[in-house]
């Protein structure tokens, strides 16, 4: 039977990757994204190698989003085999020099809104799932909140 792969965040770096690299694998992958104009680089590669990457629209931070994306993966394959909760972002500065908000956001994104995927996805019953956390999770004075967000992400796991 045909194993699915969903990856969250794909339009560069870890999750572009993980991406192509499940479908190589032989996984049907559903490449997410929440721009999905950012998606010519691994529909170009998908092609070339005959690879089965079908892009979807999925924005972590909106939970309609998910919920659709979810519903219309389930819809096309009634499974998910694989999720690697991949999207967030990185935010640089000393603890005196980031705002509350940007703190908020860091978190909403890469903490609040990851796991929420993730639970919305575990109802639908699925095999394995990786969350992106981060290795250096000693709390660095210049990176304070993205290691704070990192470290719930791996205290939850
Ligand atoms: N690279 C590292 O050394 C490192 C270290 C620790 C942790 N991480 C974590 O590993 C993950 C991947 O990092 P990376 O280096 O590959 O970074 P990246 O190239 O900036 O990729 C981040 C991806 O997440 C997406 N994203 C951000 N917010 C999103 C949202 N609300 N909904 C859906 N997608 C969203 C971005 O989409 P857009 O293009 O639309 O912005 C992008 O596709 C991140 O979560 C990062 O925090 C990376």
């Amino acid at each position: 039977m045909e194993k699915v792969a969903v990856v969250t965040g794909t339009s560069s770096g870890i999750g572009f990757e993980t991406a192509l690299a499940l479908a190589r694998e032989g996984y049907y992958t559903y490449a997410t994204m929440r721009d999905t104009t950012k998606s010519d680089k691994i529909k170009e590669l998908g092609q070339k190698e005959n690879l089965k990457i079908n892009v979807l629209e999925l924005d972590v931070d909106d939970e309609n989003s998910v919920k659709t994306a979810i519903q219309k993966i389930l819809d096309q394959k009634q499974r998910i085999d694989v999720l690697v909760n991949n999207a967030g972002w990185a935010m640089w500065g000393c603890v005196e020099d980031v705002s509350v908000d940007e703190f908020r956001a860091q978190f909403d994104t890469n903490f609040f809104s990851s796991n929420c995927a993730i639970c919305d996805i575990q109802k639908a019953s699925i095999g394995s799932v990786m969350s992106k956390t981060s290795t250096s999770l000693d709390l660095k004075p210049s990176r304070w909140g993205l290691d704070c967000a990192c470290f719930r992400v791996s205290a939850v796991r």
